[in-house]
């Protein structure tokens, strides 16, 4: 009796809920059972709109069990699906599909602000209820297909507390496949080089991690909507086969709920090429619509700062006694706001303005305070002055990894930037991973990881928090994105990754390699602040500012051509983009600042044209507001000749700025070899660009009013 759902045929079991229903019932009576025997097996597959991408779920043994294709190539292996719980039955063993539901969806939707303006949503869905035939527990898996990929999630209707101890699920994708990926659960949270290597040789990794079959074809792995759960690494466990490990909680549950139990959509992104994966908006479309409604006051732009300074040790963020150097003065601060207004950026960040990061501020967490600034610092003051010159500040709040100590004083925090015109602050969490103290109820202080369900939490809190106050937020030391900025528009970028500061103290620094790695992996999950614009390329090799003044290693550095890092402004997409470096640099060079001053950040359509994973790209975005088309070429340590169809313009002719290598150019010997030149083009051109050694172009194709 209680395998009479599974004697109806696979592909075509269409079972009403009422019917799933009475299953359940009649499975929960029946007693319990070990292992269904393999001819009572029911396989569902549900294929992407275009019929490229095939899903394929069965209950053989008991088990879920999911394979992928692309084109008909299996790509994905038999793969196990289960959640396990503390002391309760688990969504694991003896289970049985009992239920199905299909539906198709072709939509599009509007990005506020982002890489492009209207997003298509085109997909088939399929969810499969599933129970357990001992105990009658059931659960649902979502499976999502697009042309670009595809998600699952779990759905687990619950009631009261419940425990997650372990996530069974698989992505089966070989030894002999090529990865890129980062070290997962290290002290430096994700801030690491990204190596490549094959399956067979990684442990545990986090995503978005990218990789490619032997046949070309290109995946990434990651996850979308992380709300209420703690982030997914993958683990090697058997050979080729990678495994869900959820970021613990400091209790050593991996996640803790009450109600029903949602998990975020387990992610794959599929591509034929490299720039497939870029061009992919699977993760924006597995996330809930705006939950804030009209948030124009969200403002993409460009900002300078108080940072750099830091970084290169001329000023410092505390404000000790003599030999003083604090960066946060207000003379410095109206400095910062006159270079701001006078090439129309919209934001000046201030580090070091507030009290707390005297002594070892790396592990300052308890003292510092968000409301109270250094003498030497005058908020209102300065709020007026950049509000009188058209900018505004953004605010810094440093937690070195203390979330009680900031949401403690969270409210009035945020009052007090809101009441400086502030629109955006950039927050912050220096701790080694394991190690952000949360201080509970009874004042017991607990350690937590930057992608536990804790630190999930908190950085939703901040951004709602924010988002009442029409302040956009941009985390360092984050928890990773997961797409969560279509929820959430104010989320509007954060770090999660090696950004420029490695530059600067960095041994070693980022390198050729990473910015090339960083396109196809981090960045597939969302916006992130690199901070690029560097015009002083070796900024430790200059004189001391004074005698007590210690430089970094000169091996610190950035190992790019001035070229390419012009071209980092349109490669690595966010919406506020930092013009980082010192007034002086800039003005040295007042012909290459030109791109900076020209290049929006925020786009009407992007589109990645060529490249490989980890060597090369090609991206081209159109302007939000004109007609106006950009690109960046860059390349890792090879120099290289890339061929480029305009065929991507709009129709009339454009005048095409290039900001490129110059024959000379190379990242070691002769960085600032930079040629800037017009041409005029249409999409009927090809054009050819040279790529010195981890050089670059950026260009800015300006229509011509001319038909
Ligand atoms: C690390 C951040 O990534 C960096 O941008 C910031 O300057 C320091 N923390 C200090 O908050
Ligand atoms: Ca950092």
């Amino acid at each position: 009796m209680r395998f009479h759902v599974a004697l109806a045929t696979a592909s075509m079991l269409v079972l009403s809920a009422c019917t799933a229903q009475s299953t359940a019932q009649t499975a929960s009576s029946s007693g319990t059972a070990d292992v269904l025997a393999p001819d009572m097996a029911t396989t569902l597959d549900v294929a992407s709109p275009d019929g490229r991408n095939s899903f394929s779920l069965s209950d053989e043994g008991g088990q879920l069990r999911y394979t992928v294709s692309r084109n008909g190539e299996e790509i994905v292996g038999s793969s196990r699906l289960g959640l396990r719980f503390l002391g309760e039955h688990s969504l694991d063993a003896n289970l049985k599909i009992v239920g199905e539901s299909r539906s198709e969806t072709d939509s599009t939707w509007e990005q506020p602000w982002g890489e492009r303006r209207v997003v298509r949503d085109t997909h088939k869905a399929l969810t499969v209820e599933v129970e357990r035939i001992d105990t009658g527990r059931r659960g649902f898996i979502d499976i999502k297909m697009f042309d670009d990929g595809l998600g699952f999630r779990y759905r687990v209707p619950n009631s009261g507390d419940v425990a997650v101890i372990d996530e069974l699920t698989e992505f089966n994708i070989g030894p002999e496949t090529n990865s890129w990926t980062i070290p997962a659960r290290m002290y430096n949270r994700y801030e690491y080089l990204y190596a490549e290597k094959p399956v067979g040789q990684l442990q545990l990794v986090h995503t978005p991690a990218t990789f490619e079959k032997e046949s070309s074809v290109h995946l990434s792995i990651h996850e979308a909507a992380l709300v209420n759960y703690s982030a997914m690494s993958l683990e090697q466990n058997r050979e080729g086969v990678l495994e869900a490990d959820l970021s613990p909680r400091s209790d050593g549950v991996k996640v803790r709920l009450d109600g029903d139990i949602l998990t975020p959509w387990r992610t794959i992104q599929i591509s034929d090429d490299a720039a497939g994966l870029v061009n992919s908006d699977l993760i924006l479309n597995l996330n809930e619509p705006n939950k804030l409604g009209d948030v124009s006051w969200v403002e993409p732009g460009k900002y300078a700062g108080i940072w750099w300074e830091q970084h290169i040790r001329e000023g410092t963020w505390g404000n000790t006694p003599a030999p003083n150097r604090h960066a946060a003065t207000t003379e410095a601060t109206k400095a910062k706001i006159d270079f701001a207004a006078k090439y129309g950026f919209n934001g000046v960040l201030v580090e070091g303005w507030n009290t707390g990061w005297d002594g070892d501020w790396f592990n300052n967490g308890d003292v510092f305070s968000f409301t109270e600034t250094y003498d030497d610092y005058d908020m209102p003051t300065l709020a007026q002055y950049a509000r009188d010159k058209g900018t505004r500040l953004i605010g810094h709040h440093e937690t070195s990894g203390n979330i009680t100590n900031y949401e403690n004083q969270l409210a009035d925090a945020l009052d007090l930037m809101e009441s400086s015109g502030v629109r955006a602050i950039k927050t912050g969490y220096v701790a080694d991973a394991g190690n952000i103290k949360r201080v509970d109820e009874n004042g017991v202080a607990h350690y937590e990881y930057h992608d536990s369900q804790a630190l999930v939490d908190h950085h939703l809190k901040v951004v709602k928090e924010a988002a009442k106050r029409q302040i956009a937020i941009n985390a360092h030391e984050p928890v990773k994105d997961t797409g969560l900025r279509r929820t959430y528009p104010n989320w509007v970028s954060r770090e999660g990754a090696r950004g420029q500061e490695f530059n600067a103290w960095g041994v070693p620094p980022n390198g050729p390699d990473h910015a090339l790695d960083l396109i196809y992996t981090r960045m597939l999950s969302g916006p992130m602040d690199y901070t690029a614009g560097a015009f002083n390329l070796r900024p430790n090799e200059m004189e001391p500012v004074g005698e007590d003044l210690l430089r970094n290693s000169p091996a610190s550095r950035i190992e790019h051509t001035l070229a390419k890092e012009l071209s980092l402004y349109v490669a690595l997409y966010s919406p506020i983009q930092m013009v980082m470096d010192l007034e002086r640099n800039y003005e040295a060079r007042p012909d290459a600042f030109q791109f900076i001053l020209d290049v929006p950040t925020d786009w009407e359509e992007s589109l990645a044209l060529d490249g490989e994973v980890g060597d090369f790209a090609v991206i081209a975005r159109r302007d939000r507001n004109s007609e106006d088309w950009y690109l960046a070429a860059l390349t890792d340590a090879t120099a290289r000749d890339v061929s480029i169809d305009l065929s991507f313009l709009g129709d009339g002719d454009y005048e095409a700025q290039i900001y490129r290598d110059g024959a000379e150019a190379d990242y070691e010997s002769d960085p600032y070899d930079i040629v800037i030149e017009n041409r005029t083009v249409s999409s009927a051109d090809k054009m050819e660009l040279s790529l010195g050694r981890s050089g670059g172009a950026a260009i800015r194709f300006l229509k011509l009013d001319n038909e």
